[in-house]
């Protein structure tokens, strides 16, 4: 197998070569002077087992990449095409919400050219109960729901794990009980990006608990500063958040800081400088 990394992902995709005991290639990028893709492997790839890491965040350009990339290794003969993809994109958009939109979740396996097998990590599955609804070709799933659990119970005495709405019962929920930790999963309504209406918080339960907020994806924040300014109401002792996919747009890490939270955590499915919890000890051997 030879794992092939890009310009955004190389740190990851050679950590994670030495760990599977794979040769390593760096997939050398750039776009032409249109700003269309130009890709070139730089080894011999026939016969070979391709094992693409691009974690698809800011996903439009890496789509491309990871297709052309597909292609190209199925044309220089190798012999089968994975794509780990820590975070998914698009997952979200799985249902037309309004007239004439695009149900964007449904396309995105169909631009994956030439790929053969897609891996990735906790993807938003909400009105999908499995991949295999919207993909062709063989998936996996992995889930970091172990690596926060140990991280939690390394990092915070007593906790009490709050869920802002009912899809997050998939990680809150679960994780919550596998420490025998108490959870609080909340309703939300999204009215839109920006706009969400949350409800469901016993406020006597926290009183002077270690809080952690936990969900799948802060992207423009808006979950979580709803979440938190409810919370203003109660007496917690601190307030602290995780989540597996940190996008932290909109300077909203910022803002989380601002509204008086401890300490932010995520996975480095999407690198920040809130990745504390490594996923590539997924692939580790268990001692
Ligand atoms: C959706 O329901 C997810 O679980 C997250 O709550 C959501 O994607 C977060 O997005 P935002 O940070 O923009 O509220």
């Amino acid at each position: 197998m030879i794992v092939a990394g890009f310009d955004s992902s190389d740190r990851l995709a050679k950590n994670l070569s030495k760990i599977l005991k794979a040769r390593y290639t760096k997939i050398y990028t750039s776009y032409f002077p249109d700003k269309e893709t130009y890709l070139r492997y730089n080894t011999n790839l026939k016969g070979q087992h391709v094992f693409l890491v691009n974690s698809l965040y800011y996903p439009n350009d890496k789509i491309i990449q990871v297709s052309l990339a597909a292609s190209t290794a199925k044309d220089l003969g190798a012999k089968k095409v994975t794509l780990f993809s820590p975070y998914m994109p698009y997952i979200r958009q799985d249902k037309r919400f309004k007239k004439g939109e695009a149900v964007s979740s449904r396309i995105f396996p169909k631009l994956l050219v030439d790929i053969d097998e897609f891996i990735t990590i906790d993807p938003h599955l909400h009105r999908y109960k499995s991949l295999r609804q919207i993909f062709k070709i063989k998936t996996r799933v992995l889930s970091t729901n172990l690596l926060i659990a140990n991280y939690i119970k390394k990092n915070f005495k007593d906790p009490l794990i709050i869920g802002p709405d009912y899809e997050s019962y998939q990680w809150g929920k679960k994780i919550a009980s596998s420490i025998k930790a108490k959870s609080m999963i909340l309703k939300k309504k999204r009215i839109s990006s920006h706009e969400v209406n949350i409800k469901g918080l016993n406020f006597k339960l926290l009183e002077n608990k270690r809080v952690i907020i936990l969900d799948d994806i802060i992207s423009t924040g808006t979950t979580m500063i709803k979440t938190l300014k409810l919370l203003r109401k109660s007496r917690p002792k601190d307030i602290n958040i995780i989540c597996i996919h940190g996008l932290f747009l909109e300077n909203s890490a910022k803002a989380l800081k601002s509204l008086g939270v401890k300490t932010i955590v995520s996975t480095n499915t999407i690198p920040s400088r809130y990745s504390k919890i490594d996923i590539l000890d997924l692939f580790k051997k268990k001692k």
